[in-house]
């Protein structure tokens, strides 16, 4: 017996944990967990209670096992730890688990289900070698803001679709989700002073098939998520660790909204939802004083809804050249540029932006919150404490950071989900375009251009979705893995520790994991 167990010592080869850990020691023998007992310390908080009873009812399912004495696991509190550290120590009789709180209690948890068959995931009785190694593990994140985001207004996600995203999200310990909820082609969020938001922006009258930008499919698209939903969204990420960032994307991707109240746009419109992709001439006026109403009334509703740190209020791709600027034609934007003294020229657009972004990074701090914008942001005078989101290419965010602004690194040349994953494109759903492959996604170094010193202002990394050409949760699945796994080590382990080798030896152990979440991926 004690010979066949020593036996089993796992070689490092076969520690299939994704992210790796910071630290991991392999020793002889294996405890097994059919049976045993979890004891949660009374010291942590009704959520992390939750994520350890969480984990017990992973077990008794899978292994078919209620716990009964078998062995133990313990999670105690260790209140020195930094907030997401834990440590798991693995020994013949038990398992000893250590964390300050609650998210590293969940990572402990989806360490030890990765340690074990992947049935763990399955949430039925499976056979299989219900063991764990041996082992010493210490763990803690390289950056504190490890996003994933997901644009639910080019196609809409229901509340089960958007929890399941969460699940794999947790799984390989992202703690932010970025929730792009509004959008030319759609407003997702119900606004309770500005019911028209989802009665009429909600909803587009078809969709362009494929890349042909004459076609519309005549289907009436659409959908919108209730405040309570949202909240339960809230809830349930929480739950998992998980800080739900919402997006008022302004002041352009805003045609949704100014077809729901077409007194906000500077020419009256008429407007429709738009039922096409790309970068609309719409915008919302500058100088009317009802948008500001409009936008603070909104605002104020969505943090209600989102008790997060930072509010994301867009900014990107604010203008379309060859489409004409309507703030040039505004005799209420022409008015405001005049109160504000801006110089016309090229650069007048920028500037009266950034009194707009600026405006609304007052109103929400005066709220108690931060502002994350895009990079196009930058182009102005930013206002103290605004975090930039760097998402063409990396230059946004080594600007933003060597000026002294926070920065999440989220360059579509390393991080764009909606990319294509194969050279071969016949052969692969359609996608937006480009070519990224999960060695690209894995090789991005967030700090490589940064000057040193500035590091410390690139908070995190995020991978963006968006969803113009994925209609599906399939489709959605397979755009998001196993790229997002490979985004997770970017996000978790310290600076030249990935290893590309060791992490493609482990995707078998992945794949089979995510087979048994039932989530989609590609091979
Ligand atoms: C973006 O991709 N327009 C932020
Ligand atoms: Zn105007």
């Amino acid at each position: 017996m004690l010979a066949a167990v020593a036996c089993a010592k796992p070689q490092p080869q076969e520690f299939h944990v994704i992210p790796m850990p910071e630290s991991v020691t392999l020793l002889d023998g294996v405890f097994p967990v059919a049976g045993a007992d979890i004891e949660c310390a009374e010291e942590f908080d009704a959520l992390s209670a939750k994520a350890v009873a969480r984990f017990a009812d992973a077990l008794a399912a899978a292994t078919g096992v209620k716990p009964s004495g078998k062995g133990l696991i313990t999670f105690e509190k260790d209140d020195e730890m930094a907030p997401e550290e834990y440590s798991i120590t693995i020994d013949p009789d038990g398992v000893a688990v250590f964390a300050a709180g609650l998210n590293g209690v969940i990572y402990a948890c989806e360490t030890l289900k990765q340690m074990l068959p992947a049935a763990i995931y399955g949430g039925k009785p499976a056979k299989a070698d219900w063991v764990l190694p041996c082992c010493n593990i210490v763990d803690r994140p390289r950056f504190g803001y490890r996003g994933m985001h997901l644009d639910a207004c080019r196609h809409f996600w229901t509340i089960d679709e958007t929890k399941k995203y969460l699940d794999v999200m947790a799984a390989y310990k992202l703690n932010r989700f970025h929730w792009h909820l509004t959008e030319d082609q759609g407003w997702r969020a119900e606004i309770k002073a500005y019911p028209r938001l989802t009665e009429v922006g909600a909803w587009r009258n078809g969709t362009m098939i494929g890349k042909d930008w004459s076609s519309n499919d005549g289907i009436r698209y659409g959908g919108f998520y209730t405040q309570e939903e949202m909240k339960e969204v809230v809830e349930y990420a929480a739950e998992r660790g998980i800080t739900v960032i919402p997006e008022v994307d302004l002041p352009g991707h805003m045609v949704a909204a100014l077809a729901s109240y077409p007194e906000l746009g500077c020419t009256g419109g008429p407007y429709e939802v738009w039922t096409k992709w790309g970068v609309s001439s719409q915008i919302l006026c500058a100088g009317n004083e009802k948008v500001y109403t409009f936008l603070e009334g909104v605002l104020s509703e969505i943090m209600d809804i989102f008790p997060s740190e930072y509010i994301h209020i867009g900014g990107d791709e604010c203008f379309n050249e060859d489409e004409g600027i309507p703030w040039d034609h505004c005799p209420k934007c022409a008015a405001k540029m005049r109160e504000l003294r801006i110089k016309k020229g090229p650069e007048a657009k920028h500037q009266l932006q950034t009194y707009v972004m600026n405006r609304v990074q007052k109103f929400l701090t005066e709220h108690g919150r931060m502002v994350i914008g895009w990079d196009e942001i930058l182009q102005g005078d930013l206002a103290e404490g605004t975090t930039i989101m760097s998402w063409r290419g990396v230059d946004g965010g080594i600007a933003a950071a060597e000026r002294g602004h926070d920065a999440v690194m989220t360059p579509n040349s390393f991080l764009y989900f909606d990319y294509y994953q194969s050279k071969d494109q016949d052969n692969e759903p359609l996608a937006i375009g480009g070519y990224l492959p999960l060695e690209k996604v894995y090789s991005y170094e967030p700090f490589d251009g940064i000057k040193s010193g500035a590091e410390n202002h690139i908070i995190g990394v995020q991978a963006n979705l968006w969803t113009e050409y994925i209609a599906t949760p399939e489709h959605l699945e397979y755009m998001l893995l196993p790229r997002m796994c490979a985004l997770s080590e970017v996000q978790w382990c310290k600076a030249g520790s990935k290893d590309w080798d060791r992490f493609s030896a482990s995707l078998g152990h992945t794949f089979e994991i995510l087979d048994a979440m039932g989530m989609n991926y590609r091979q």
